[in-house]
């Protein structure tokens, strides 16, 4: 299965991307048990059919381990230049605390040597407490990590507009901001996105699926019960449609992004993805992968196979446009990581 071009963004001067990005959060435990052997021979398929962009974190149990031994069954048997295809974004979660050179340099060096990389194709950092203004210290050591090539991009996650200002004001250069984004959750519209555009920033979206929701799956399916929930996605993103407008909206969500599927003969899931990845701003959308578990590989493959029309986008808007406001529920991006609970 080869990807058209379409599926590639050139995300920096040195580095392509798939736009659909391999989301690991679902390798962390929190979505049922993976196998490695089998977690990693899915890697390899995916790699092979064109998706080789990986989103992870520091805090995704194995997944920085994963991708080294990912990387070394690729070098072992492709050889090494196949490694040049692969781009490895992983992030940075820390607990609010001291950030000094020291402190930073030793976190990027585990992660180093677990993704068995010489530099992290990108780090993604996240913070807790804007309040906590050592967020500032820990990127200036990250961007100076960067500079020595220990690192060769710098990204963030979930920081809001008003932070994102300040650290482009304080000469920090960043290259993408990953944000819950899908057709329940909408709030990148309001502000960042503008801002994004206005500073050459991307965003890579999550969410878009809401864990798997937002899929054929769920149309015409009565309201899971909070045990048939069982992934931590299915479980934060139900909150997130109960919060936007329940479940009867959402079931005219599924409805009409089922009519637009159907006339293109692909799936509920492909409308949802190509949807977000058509906005301005938007560099990739990341789809969880529980590798070696549920794949959905060359479905996902089907989004670069479709356009849609003004028409279809307005219909599906019709639908969202009912829901409730989260930019004045929750806040702005990434908000409920410091407000509500989600
Ligand atoms: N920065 C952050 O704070 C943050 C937060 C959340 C996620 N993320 C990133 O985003 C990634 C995506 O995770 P997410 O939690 O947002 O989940 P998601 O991508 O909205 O949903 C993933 C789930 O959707 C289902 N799925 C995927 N493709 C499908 C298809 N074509 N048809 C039907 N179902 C399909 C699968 O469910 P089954 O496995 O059940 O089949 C999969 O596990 C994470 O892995 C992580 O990398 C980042």
């Amino acid at each position: 299965m080869a990807l058209p071009e379409s599926s590639r963004f050139q995300l920096t001067p040195d580095m392509s991307i798939c736009r659909v990005l391999n989301g690991m959060w679902q390798v962390s435990g929190a979505h049922g048990p993976i196998e490695p052997n089998a977690a990693v021979d899915s890697m390899l398929a995916y790699h092979d059919s064109g998706l080789t962009t990986w989103d992870l974190a520091d805090h995704y149990g194995p997944a920085e381990d994963f991708i080294g031994q990912f990387r070394q069954r690729l070098a072992d048997s492709q050889g090494q230049a196949a490694l040049r295809q692969v781009q490895a974004f992983t992030k940075w979660v820390p607990r609010p605390g001291p950030m000094t050179s020291s402190i930073v340099e030793g976190r990027i060096d585990v992660s180093l040597k677990r993704m068995n990389v010489e530099a992290l194709d990108m780090l993604q950092f996240h913070w807790w407490d804007y309040d906590d203004p050592r967020y500032l210290d820990a990127l200036h050591h990250l961007a100076q990590l960067r500079d020595e090539g220990k690192i060769r991009h710098l990204g963030l996650t979930n920081f809001d507009t008003a932070t994102l200002e300040k650290i482009i004001d304080g000469g920090i250069g960043i290259v993408s901001n990953q944000v819950q984004y899908s057709l329940v959750d909408l709030r990148p519209e309001v502000q960042i996105s503008q801002f994004c555009q206005a500073h050459d920033i991307r965003l890579l979206a999550y969410g878009t699926l809401c864990g798997g929701l937002l899929s054929d799956k769920y149309l015409g399916q009565p309201e899971p019960t909070p045990g048939e929930l069982n992934t931590a996605s299915l479980r934060k993103y139900k909150q997130m449609i109960d919060t936007w407008g329940g479940w009867d909206l959402f079931q005219e969500l599924l409805t009409t992004l089922d009519v637009v599927a159907t006339q293109h003969d692909v799936s509920v899931a492909n409308v949802a993805v190509r949807f977000v990845l058509d906005r301005p701003a938007v560099a990739g959308v990341i789809v969880g992968a529980r590798l070696g578990v549920a794949e959905h590989l060359k479905d996902n493959a089907r989004v670069f196979d479709i356009y849609l029309s003004e028409e279809e986008r307005e219909r599906i808007q019709a639908v969202t446009s009912r829901g409730r406001d989260l930019f004045a529920v929750i806040g702005d991006c990434g908000d409920e990581y410091r407000r509500l609970i989600i």
